[in-house]
């Protein structure tokens, strides 16, 4: 009588034939070696690696054996699907390799290429140097104040005690509007941004005003017929020299370096009684050793401006109480200030437009 059939071996499971497996390895190693991107072999590791593919699906044959065949498919199997999956690791670390040396030289920079062919601008100079004097200013409670360019005689010479015979109103100095009967001028200085001040606040009154002006000057190395000022103006009571000299030295450190002071030197204008010159200690030889400095020529004081106390007949020209209060005013030419600050030997590069002029100032502060 026949018993349990023990031997019955059916090792016919056709995925598991040794020249399947072997047929399915050698497919895929050479799906492997042929994938040529990154994209490729994932697709290939699907094909081939994957749940669905055929030495998956014989790998999960191997329980269906019995149990004396399992070892041996087992084996063949596992192999196989270890040498697919070394082949995969190694290709794909190839290929990643690759992909990185090609991103290497796709998206190399060519430092020494030139940059941008239309070069950055920068801030010019005489902006940021008005706003570096206005700053000061502003900084011990100052306002800034401006007027126009194109200014009535009155605000620009009468105003300010200049009477009609003032040499500064002849032709030679100032430009006139047409028609002559109009009385506008191009203001010659920024004075009058003192008096349209005085006549539209009421003290006290402590306002900076940087500007443009403009005189009948030749334009050469050191004269502009359009150049800057700044004017100050402090309107307040018991408003004395003492207040302008502090305000002009603390002004002059802040713009040149600690200890870098003024000196008054008498002077005369029609707007301000008494007046002065200041002079600026030379920021270069310091008044240490003047006789060799190029900057101050032997002098040990710069030229700087013009100051003094408001005269009387101004602040009453302006609508003041000239009895209540008093004030000072000091004006000084921008383009100069910043020549002395920059070592600039000429006027001219201020107003020629030079990005490479302007650039090298750009980020100063
Ligand atoms: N306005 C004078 C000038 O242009 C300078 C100045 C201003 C003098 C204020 C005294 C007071 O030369």
């Amino acid at each position: 009588m026949s018993g349990p059939n023990t031997d019955y071996d059916p090792v016919e499971v056709t995925p598991l034939k040794p020249e399947e497996v072997d047929s399915a390895r050698d497919a895929a190693l050479a799906a492997i070696a042929g994938a040529t991107t990154l994209e490729e072999l994932k697709q290939v590791r699907s094909e081939h690696a994957g749940d669905r593919s055929p030495l998956a699906l014989a790998n999960r044959e191997i329980g269906a054996l019995p149990p004396q065949a399992r070892k041996e498919a087992g084996q063949r199997v596992g192999q196989a699907r270890g040498a697919v999956n070394q082949a995969l690791s190694t290709r794909q670390a190839e290929l990643e390799a690759e992909h990185e040396a090609r991103i290497l030289v796709e998206e190399a920079v060519d430092v020494t290429l030139p940059t941008d062919r239309i070069p950055a601008g920068a801030r010019h100079p005489l902006t940021t140097g008005a706003e570096l004097i206005a700053d000061i200013f502003v900084a011990m409670g100052w306002e800034v104040a401006e007027g126009p360019v194109i200014e009535s005689e009155w605000l620009n010479f009468d105003a300010l005690n200049l009477g009609p015979d003032h040499p500064a109103r002849t032709m030679q100095d100032t430009f006139w509007t047409e028609p002559a009967d109009a009385h506008v001028v191009l203001r010659t200085h920024t004075s009058p941004v003192q008096a349209r001040t005085m006549l539209t606040r009421t003290p006290p009154i402590y306002v900076v005003c940087p500007g443009r002006v403009f005189r009948t000057d030749e334009y050469d190395a050191t004269h502009s017929p359009m150049f800057h000022q700044v004017e100050g103006l402090a309107i307040d009571e018991g408003i004395s020299m003492a207040h302008l000299k502090g305000t002009l030295d603390h002004f002059a450190a802040q713009m040149f370096g600690d200890g870098i002071t003024t000196r008054f030197r008498p002077s005369y204008f029609p707007f301000t009684e008494p007046s002065a010159e200041v002079d600026l200690v030379c920021f270069v030889c310091r008044g240490v050793d003047p006789e060799s400095c190029r900057t101050c020529r032997g002098e040990g004081w710069i030229e700087w401006g013009g100051c003094g106390i408001v005269n009387p007949r101004v602040l009453r020209a302006c609508g003041v109480d000239s009895e209540r209060y008093s004030g000072f005013a000091f004006g000084m030419g921008i383009d100069r200030t910043l020549m002395f600050r920059h070592g600039l030997e000429d006027l001219r590069t201020l107003f020629e437009g030079d990005v490479r002029f302007t650039t090298a100032f750009g980020s100063e502060l």
